[in-house]
């Protein structure tokens, strides 16, 4: 089932059919701040009122022109500078397909720059988002490229079901770049990746122990109660201060949990996504979660 959600959400008919729903528009909307900007600030305006920070998402992946890869930067650039004038504690978080990685790795550095150069004042974190594992390797070289550059606020998301993950982590946290660690939410073979929700789990572990030990400001990007207790447990162990490192989940998921974490005093950063293409994100949410399914197609039925 999962399986064919996500291979589902690369599906343009697909797409074409539920976006334009009313009721998929409304369900979707659970996991989506809006579609413009000014939603998207209004969620994020509420959610630092309730103690958190938020990581704007603008929603769209996989352009295929130059054009729409620049248009895209152009509408970061404003989100960026819209922070600043708000005042927000907040970041983005961009897909490198989004700017041309599929088909100009030099156009998605470029445009990575501008938006690392927009930010550098009013964001507290440019975040890479981790995509399919045919872009793993170009998205931590790209974060290598613009840590070098000297946009230190820039890092990305690790997925602990990546065989190479324990790799990157040491190899990014070397760079000095702060890490986003997730389970991750892409359909992956053997050949890559870990298939079992234990072996998955287990490093994730592994790799927040290392984070906790070593790397930049971890950011701890997941909604699994048994996961967060683990971190919460191992950097109370180590002496890692509460603002030494974040919880990180998705708007809409678990609002009680991230509630009773800022009550305990941890530092937690919602994302944000808004925009019209929240097809893809959406399917992906659904399969992390049968529920959601069941939930969907009731909705559907009973419109
Ligand atoms: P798990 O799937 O085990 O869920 C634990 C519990 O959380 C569930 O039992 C359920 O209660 C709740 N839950 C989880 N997902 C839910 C959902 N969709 N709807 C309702 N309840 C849900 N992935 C990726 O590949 N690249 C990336 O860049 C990112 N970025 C990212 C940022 C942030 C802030 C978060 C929180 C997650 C991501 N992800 C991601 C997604 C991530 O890889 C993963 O697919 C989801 O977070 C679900 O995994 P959990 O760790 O929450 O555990």
């Amino acid at each position: 089932m999962r399986t064919l959600l996500i291979r589902a959400s690369e599906s343009a008919l697909l797409q074409r059919e539920i976006s334009q729903r009313r009721v998929t528009r409304s369900i979707a909307m659970r996991f989506v701040a809006g579609e413009t900007l000014d939603e998207g600030i209004d969620v994020s305006r509420e959610l630092v009122g309730a103690g958190r920070t938020v990581t704007l998402d603008y929603l769209g992946e996989s352009v295929t022109d130059e054009r729409e890869a620049r248009t895209a930067a152009k509408a970061y650039v404003e989100v960026a500078g819209r922070l600043g004038q708000e005042g927000l504690p907040s970041g983005v978080s961009v897909k490198p397909s989004q700017m041309g990685m599929l088909f100009s790795p030099q156009l998605c550095l470029e445009l990575l720059g501008d938006i690392a150069a927009a930010g550098e004042r009013t964001c507290e974190h440019l975040t890479l988002d981790m995509e399919d594992s045919d872009v793993t390797e170009a998205t931590v070289q790209m974060v290598e490229r613009l840590q070098a550059q000297g946009h230190r606020y820039v890092g990305c998301a690790v997925q602990a079901y990546l065989h190479r993950t324990a790799a990157d982590v040491r190899r990014l946290s070397a760079a000095g770049a702060s890490l986003r660690l997730c389970k991750g939410a892409y359909a992956e073979p053997a050949g890559v990746a870990y298939q079992s929700r234990t072996q998955v789990d287990a490093n994730f572990a592994r790799c927040a122990d290392y984070l906790l030990r070593e790397g930049t400001y971890p950011r701890f990007a997941t909604h699994d109660h048994r996961l967060i207790r683990y971190i919460r447990r191992v950097a109370d162990h180590l002496g890692r201060g509460r603002d030494e490192y974040e919880f990180q989940m998705l708007y809409g998921v678990r609002p009680a949990l991230q509630a009773e974490l800022v009550a305990a005093g941890y530092q937690v950063r919602v994302y944000v996504p808004f925009g019209s293409q929240w097809y893809p994100y959406f399917m992906r949410r659904l399969a992390e979660r049968p529920a959601n399914v069941a939930f969907f197609l009731r909705a559907l039925v009973g419109r």
